[in-house]
């Protein structure tokens, strides 16, 4: 299996959903979430938040900042690209945050470009009218594998 989809009916529902993906994340690993604009990326950062022991109202999409960092059972590393670009990231020295100490989530990953992390857990989230999302996890590099695969066992 390369890929586990999932419909969300409401708001709550992926919050739900990111909270128990959360279960299955580590220190050093980079969520990539793709998806337009109200497709339910910030809801589903607020999700894993929870599921880190992270208050979620502390999680805004960071759209004046660069990223913002929330601190729970890992830290936790929170960029949104819809109006950064590389440059910006490579002016804060990113890779200390894709590839560091803590997680990485990553809202509007279409446009890492070069920047894309070789491995990462790519979380796409699409509109299907109303209140209905699809969201659908897979993941790209080797290291990930086996990791995937347990979680599509806990997660399916
Ligand atoms: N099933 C659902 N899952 C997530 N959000 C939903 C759902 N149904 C309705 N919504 C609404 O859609 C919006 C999703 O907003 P959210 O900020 O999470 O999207 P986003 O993908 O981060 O958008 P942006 O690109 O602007 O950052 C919210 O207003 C939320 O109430
Ligand atoms: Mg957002």
């Amino acid at each position: 299996m390369r890929s586990i989809r999932w419909t969300s009916h409401s708001y709550e529902d992926t919050l739900a959903l990111g909270a128990r993906f959360a279960k299955c994340l580590k220190a050093g690993d980079i969520v990539c979430l793709f998806g337009d604009l109200g497709a339910g990326k910030t809801a589903f950062t607020k999700g894993i938040a929870r599921g880190l022991k992270i208050n979620p109202h502390e999680v805004h999409s960071p759209t004046f900042v660069l990223m913002s960092v929330y601190e729970g059972k890992i830290p936790v590393y929170h960029f949104d690209l819809y109006r950064i670009g590389a440059s910006d990231l490579l002016d804060i020295g990113y890779e200390e945050f894709f590839y560091g100490k803590g997680l990485a989530v990553i809202e509007w990953s279409e446009r890492l470009g070069a920047l894309m992390p070789k491995d990462h857990w790519h979380v796409k989230l699409a509109h299907q009218g109303d209140d209905r999302r699809n969201i659908t996890l897979s993941y790209q590099g080797v290291s990930l594998k086996e990791r995937f695969d347990k979680a599509a066992k806990k997660l399916a």
